[in-house]
């Protein structure tokens, strides 16, 4: 049976507001839930969150008023959704274990819509900036451990490696250089479009959540390395966001953004093992539909457009997680020395011009030193050496792969050489 959003019947928007108790339900447990229920829990947040925002943006570009108490309405409900999705957290899991949890929602999210991608340029957009927040995964990882004692594992379930990656202060761009080229709304595949907005919102949550609590830790080391990933973050959303044709109107994208959610729950539902969790899945998916009916209709209405002729007649799968260990290294071992270039295409560290814009901002923010080199540093004072957790043959070619994925221009002065790297691989891993 073929589902066509467009097609099914939702829940009618007066019978979406519901009881405090409804809208504030009891957390999953940190330690027995799947971490793919919690991966789908963190990225759901986000899509509410930008379904949100986005219509507080809309809202302010129209002076229809029938149109901003429709999005009024819709929007009080996507701030509901959220809350009843991002309090499903529970109050012991601490910002570094929920923090694991985002970048590993983005390393398997972004490895998944990669594999996933009808556009090549696309695809290679996703899988240069996966190689960035699989890097952070690591870095996070040892404050894990420095702070709170714990092993990646309790969180990451051994389902996604924790190794270097491209070395995050080599992530650091002039942020003009990480605009990309955006596709075209007529050519554009509808899944194009879900899988762009779903990373776009899954980076921008990350962002935020980094903003919002990176300072509530008392080590200063800690917060400036949640300042320079946060900064990352930032990138993430402008390189992402700019893959979009920005000529697609307002009603255009207020259509893809509905779609988007439609797809995301649908995804979550058909894959999630927890049953109550399941059941908010189900609701929020019903609810969706109706949004994007609403969205449709003012679709029809204001542009006098068939909906489907931006979104298609099918759903998509834009949130399927799974193990992509084998993926993550194939395009580790490939694409480390990948850089950005400056005609919004891609280049390598071995091709970079001397006066890569790039350079200046890393040179600038590294001067004093890069706060995630210096939890290496950190780390290896206490155990002799970094904390990981991946197949033996790949922790071996960590020198390797630092020996090309560092750029040898711009180093921080803290830098810890791929030198450094055999020297502590010689060190036991430390086991949990
Ligand atoms: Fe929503
Ligand atoms: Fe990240
Ligand atoms: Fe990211
Ligand atoms: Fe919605």
């Amino acid at each position: 049976m073929t589902f066509n959003p467009l097609k099914e019947k939702g829940i009618a928007l007066d019978k979406q507001i519901r009881t405090w108790r409804d809208i504030v339900k009891r957390p999953f447990n940190k330690t027995e839930v799947d971490c793919y229920t919690r991966t789908r829990q963190i990225l759901m947040n986000g899509i509410e969150t930008e379904a949100w925002g986005y219509k507080h943006c809309m809202a302010r570009l129209c002076d229809d008023l029938d149109l901003r108490k429709i999005l009024a309405d819709v929007r009080r409900i996507e701030d509901m959704q959220q809350t009843t999705v991002n309090w499903l957290g529970p109050a012991d899991q601490s910002i570094l274990n929920t923090t694991l949890g985002y970048e590993q929602v983005a390393v398997d999210l972004t490895a998944w819509l990669a594999q996933n991608e009808p556009d090549e340029y696309v695809r290679e957009t996703f899988n240069f900036g996966l190689l960035e927040d699989f890097d952070h995964l690591y870095r996070y990882s040892q404050w894990q451990y420095m702070i709170e004692g714990q092993d990646p594992n309790d969180i990451l379930q051994g389902m996604t490696d924790v190794v270097i990656g491209r070395p995050t202060q080599n992530h650091h761009n002039d942020n003009t250089i990480r605009l990309r080229k955006s596709y075209d709304k007529e050519t554009a595949s509808p899944q194009t479009k879900v899988n762009i907005l779903t990373l776009v919102s899954g980076e921008q949550q990350t962002h935020n959540y980094y903003a919002e609590h990176g300072f509530m830790y008392g080590n200063d080391d800690l917060r400036r390395t949640y300042a320079e990933i946060c900064d990352v973050e930032e990138e993430h959303v402008t390189m992402y966001e700019s893959l979009i044709d920005p000529t697609e109107s307002k009603f255009e994208k207020l259509l893809v953004h509905e779609f988007t959610e439609v797809c995301n729950y649908y995804n979550c539902y058909k894959d999630e093992s927890d049953l109550k969790i399941k059941q908010v899945w189900e609701e929020f998916l019903a609810f969706e539909l109706e949004h994007l009916h609403i969205a449709a209709d003012l679709f029809k209405k204001y542009e006098k457009r068939d909906p489907e002729e931006v979104i298609g007649t099918k759903i998509y799968e834009p949130c399927h997680f799974e193990s992509q260990k084998e993926y993550v290294t194939n395009i580790l071992e490939n694409e480390i020395d990948k850089r950005l270039g400056e005609n919004q295409d891609y280049t390598r560290i071995s091709e970079l011009p001397d006066d890569w814009a790039s350079y200046k901002v890393q040179e600038k923010v590294g001067e004093e030193g890069a706060p995630t080199e210096k939890t290496i540093q950190l780390i290896t004072t206490s155990v002799y050496r970094d904390i990981v957790s991946a197949d033996e043959k790949l922790i071996k070619k960590q020198p390797s792969l630092l020996r090309r994925g560092l750029e040898p221009e711009a180093q921080a002065p803290d830098t810890v050489t791929p030198e450094e790297y055999e020297e502590m691989g010689e060190n036991d891993i430390v086991e949990f």
